[in-house]
């Protein structure tokens, strides 16, 4: 690593970073991530980094329209600060009206998913298929800036294919019509989740706009953070498949901003321990439903413990909390003592 890497963003990324009318005591975000950041997983997020951002599952605008209960996607803790809630959809009457209910529940800014590359989404015309119809990608930012008093932000993808790489475009636009901070994942709709992230893209972004732009995609850690910051200049990071499993990370690269101390990843015995803590959680939380969404998450958790293979094919079929916990408590009395 470059010494370039170890100054410059250290002391910037120590400030509070302002969004529109929200001060923000971290640069390191929780991103939005399906299946996985609902309130228990945030709790454990903020439990390690408690000034960062986190973000909701996307909530789909039009399901929230004809829902007849609040779904559990948009289940925001008392208290829970800074939190963001994010939706997904293409219909701007909808989106409105979700938003005005998300600012409602407690939303401290609300972000529009524009990067979701999943067919099911793409099809309807929302996710990065917004990308595509850029005119509507900024009324909808518009419609809804105006309808909340609370910050409106995106987060979208560099394009739709490298035939079609039109971010530079495309984020202008979002911020000429309202939006008061971008997150860029610098990725292709079309590469989906594979390759390098294309940082370069995002320092181009960042060059362009005036409003924060947030870096995304291969922040696995405090390393790949610095890193990114130096080659883009972003105003802050977020953290997404490197906090599966691992929710400590975005504090432990918050920390290392904030102080220049290098937290250890955690132990195996911690990891084993955060495991048996969020299986009791979720269940507690979401009841049998909990139960099995906690297996992949417990399986996330042992996947760098060593000699933990078998382990981790019965976590992927639990059928109980005590379960759980017998079979967690024999891997941690048989971890070496110095794990
Ligand atoms: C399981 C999973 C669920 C995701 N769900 C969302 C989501 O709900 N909203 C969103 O904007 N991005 C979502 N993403 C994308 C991530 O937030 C992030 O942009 C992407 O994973 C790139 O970052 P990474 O390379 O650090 O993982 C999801 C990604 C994964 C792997």
């Amino acid at each position: 690593m470059g010494s370039y890497a170890l100054c410059l963003p250290v002391s910037m990324m120590a400030q509070p970073l302002q969004v529109g009318s929200v001060t923000l005591h971290s640069r390191v975000f929780q991103s939005p991530l399906a299946g996985v950041t609902d309130r228990v997983f945030r709790q454990l997020v903020r439990r390690f980094a408690p000034d960062s951002l986190s973000y909701t599952e996307m909530v789909s605008a039009t399901g929230l329209h004809y829902a007849k209960e609040l779904p559990y996607v948009m289940d925001v803790g008392q208290g829970e600060t800074p939190i963001g809630i994010q939706l997904f959809d293409c219909r701007p009457d909808f989106l409105v009206e979700a938003a005005v209910l998300a600012q409602r529940e407690g939303a401290q800014i609300i972000d529009i998913n524009m990067g979701c590359p999943v067919n099911k989404i793409t099809k309807n015309g929302g996710g990065s298929s917004l990308l595509k119809d850029p005119r509507l990608a900024g009324e909808i930012v518009a419609r809804v800036a105006e309808a909340v008093s609370v910050p409106v932000t995106v987060k979208t993808r560099i394009g739709w294919s490298d035939q079609d790489i039109n971010i530079l475009d495309f984020a202008q636009r979002m911020a000429d019509s309202g939006a008061q901070l971008i997150t860029v994942h610098a990725r292709t709709r079309a590469q989906g989740f594979d390759g390098p992230a294309r940082w370069e893209w995002i320092a181009r972004v960042k060059a362009k706009l005036t409003i924060p732009v947030i870096a995304n995609g291969d922040i696995f850690s405090i390393a790949a953070a610095q890193q990114c910051l130096a080659l883009t200049g972003a105003d802050g990071v977020m953290c997404s498949r490197g906090t599966m499993g691992n929710p400590g990370l975005v504090g432990q690269i918050d920390h290392f901003f904030k102080t220049g101390e290098q937290l250890p990843d955690p132990s195996p015995a911690q990891r084993l321990r955060l495991a048996r803590e969020h299986i009791q959680l979720l269940h507690g939380y979401k009841g049998q439903r909990g139960l099995q969404q906690s297996r992949k998450h417990a399986t996330w958790y042992v996947k760098s413990v060593p000699g933990a293979g078998l382990l981790r094919g019965q976590l992927a079929r639990l059928e109980s909390v005590a379960q759980a916990e017998d079979l967690i408590e024999q891997a941690l009395q048989t971890l070496p003592p110095d794990l």
